[in-house]
Parts: C-alpha cells; sequence; structure tokens
C-alpha cells in the first residue's frame, strides 16, 4: 500500500502512516487475515500482567442495544509467556510498529515488567493500563488518582526512550486532571478511554447477563461519553491524543480529530464487522482528499 502524507500522524516519539490503530483486547493477528495491515498506523496488544490470568467465568461478554459488556477480566498469558512465544509471532509477522499493553497490582510491578520489555527488540512502544487496582491502595484502581497516574508515568518514563502511552480510565471525576499528571510524569502520549462501568439484567427473570454482574461497557453507546473526554484531556495537554470508545465508521472517526485526537482506535467495531479499520481509513482519506485537506490541520480544530 502507498503511504499517503495526508494521512501521516505524530504519536509522541513516532511519524506513523496511518492515524487508526486497534484498541487492546479487541483485536489479534488473526483479524489481520481480513486485510492488508498497513492501513494500520500501529498494531497495540492485549494487556498482559506478569502472572498469567485466567479471566473471569462465563457468560462474559454480553451484547446489549448500544454496544458490549465485557468482563474478560484481563486474561492473558503472562509476562514469560509473551515474551516467549507471543512477542516473536507478533514480530515476525507485523510489518507496523507494535505497542505493547500491560498492568500491573504496583508500581514496582509497572516498573519489573517493562524492564523485562525494555530488553526485547521489536517493540515501539508500551500502552499503559491503569484501570486495574492498585493492590497497595486498597485496590482502587491507579487511574482515578491524579498522583498515583504522576508517580506511575514518572516511575515508569526514565527507563524507556520508547512511546509512552497511559490509557485512562473514564470512571474518574477529572479527566484533565489525570491526563495533565501523566504528561507531567513524562508520559509522550495518552490513550482514552477505556470501558465505563456497564451492566445488564435478563428482565424476564432479574438474572445478570454477565456472570460478574457489573462489567466493562463499550460500543457506539460510550461515543458522545469518549468524545467530551478527548475533547476535555486535548485541551489540557500537548502530548498527543489516542482515542476510542463507540469509533465504527469514518465519520466517528472524524468527530474525534476534531475533538482533539492525533490517532484513533477501532475496538468493539472489529466484533461487528473485521473490515472497520479500512473502511475507516478509507472513509477518512477520501474526505481529506475531497477537501484538500492534511489530517494535521483538523486535529483539534473542533469549532463551538
Ligand atoms: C472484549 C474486550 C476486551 C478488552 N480488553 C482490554 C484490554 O485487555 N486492555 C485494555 O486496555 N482495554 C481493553 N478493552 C477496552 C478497549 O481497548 C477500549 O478501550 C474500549 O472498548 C472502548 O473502545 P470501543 O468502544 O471502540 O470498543 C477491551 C474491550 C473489549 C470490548
Amino acid at each position: 500500500m502507498e503511504p499517503d502524507v495526508r494521512m501521516q500522524t505524530d504519536l509522541g516519539r513516532q511519524k506513523l502512516y496511518s492515524p487508526i490503530t486497534v484498541a487492546s483486547g479487541t483485536f489479534d493477528l488473526e483479524n489481520l487475515d481480513f486485510f492488508d495491515q498497513e492501513f494500520l498506523g500501529a498494531f497495540v496488544s492485549k494487556t498482559i500482567t506478569k502472572q498469567p490470568k485466567v479471566g473471569n467465568p462465563p457468560p462474559r461478554l454480553y451484547e446489549t442495544e448500544a454496544g458490549l459488556i465485557n468482563s474478560i477480566g484481563l486474561q492473558n498469558p503472562g509476562l514469560d509467556s509473551f515474551i516467549s512465544v507471543h512477542l516473536p509471532r507478533l514480530r515476525q509477522q507485523l510489518k507496523v510498529p507494535l505497542i505493547v499493553s500491560f498492568s500491573g497490582t504496583s508500581i514496582a510491578e509497572f516498573q519489573e515488567i517493562l524492564e523485562q520489555l525494555e530488553d526485547q527488540e521489536g517493540i515501539a512502544g508500551y500502552e499503559i493500563n491503569v484501570s486495574c487496582p492498585n493492590v497497595e491502595n486498597e485496590g482502587i484502581a491507579f487511574g482515578v488518582d491524579p498522583k498515583v497516574v504522576y508517580e506511575l508515568s514518572s516511575a515508569l518514563a526514565p527507563h524507556t526512550q520508547r512511546e509512552l502511552i497511559i490509557k485512562l480510565s473514564p470512571n474518574v471525576t477529572d479527566i484533565a486532571k489525570i491526563a495533565l499528571a501523566a504528561e507531567e510524569g513524562g508520559a509522550t502520549a495518552i490513550a482514552l478511554i477505556n470501558t465505563i462501568w456497564g451492566m445488564a439484567i435478563d428482565h424476564r427473570n432479574g438474572k445478570s447477563r454477565i456472570k460478574k454482574g457489573i462489567g466493562g461497557y463499550s460500543g457506539i453507546g460510550i461515543k458522545p461519553l469518549a468524545l467530551a473526554l478527548t475533547y476535555k484531556a486535548a485541551q489540557s495537554v500537548k502530548v498527543p491524543i489516542l482515542a476510542m470508545g463507540g469509533i465504527y465508521g469514518w465519520q466517528d472517526a472524524l468527530e474525534f480529530f476534531w475533538a482533539g485526537a492525533s490517532m484513533v482506535a477501532l475496538g468493539t467495531a472489529n466484533f461487528i464487522d473485521p473490515l472497520s479499520v479500512p473502511k475507516v481509513y478509507k472513509g477518512v482519506q477520501g474526505f481529506l482528499a475531497e477537501r484538500d485537506l492534511y489530517l494535521g490541520e483538523l486535529i483539534g480544530k473542533c469549532e463551538l
């Protein structure tokens, strides 16, 4: 595929040929059988943790009338197996930069994971998932406290020259403060949003649709919230924003660029239509060509 200069974007330290990527946990290498992977500016892998995780008991996915509720529970093979089995596969098959998503239960554990990944080649950057419970803070998620987000990013930033993307949780009172804390701590980009809380109940018998009760809600229903938080975060930080939340079509993607995102990720959309990535790419590309615009000319130029 010929790179299109109109579609180029910056994500922190990197210049990327496409402003479209995939949201962690929603897209695997197998999905790349459906289209030319160069439609992607980067590939974000599923969150890994130090120890393997079997995840939550089923049922753990439910499709609502406007999006998806999941309680996968960060099922993953753990760091060692990621490094020995999965990373070599990703390295071999990917032609686009790889962003590895990881999470931890303490700042020391995040640091330990980073250190081990730093020894590995073929990684362009990290997406730090801060939606997980912090064992040193009564199990409250890292991402809700600006002070903790600052401590975490400043504990990681000096140890890497790679992209350091902090992925924020939307379940917070002031996203602008948290985004700023990540930037001040040394994040090279901010990703948002992770899923919001959601629940669904079978009205006939009162049974929760997913075993755990409350899960993470994603997809079209969260788009207005994701857009508002993208806009707010973009007003408060200078680093690029990787936005996601309910982006299905190219028109949705454009809304996020106008709001201030330098790059967008497709998540739930991949389950609905595996060709979402090339469709969104081509739609945005067509829009820019028709108006003789470069992507950079509309990022953050939303009018009130
Ligand atoms: C089934 C499923 C699994 C997910 N797993 C992860 C994950 O491992 N790590 C993470 O940071 N986000 C995870 N997410 C959240 C997505 O990356 C994304 O932030 C969220 O779904 C919002 O985007 P969307 O509305 O386009 O899906 C998951 C979402 C879904 C639906």
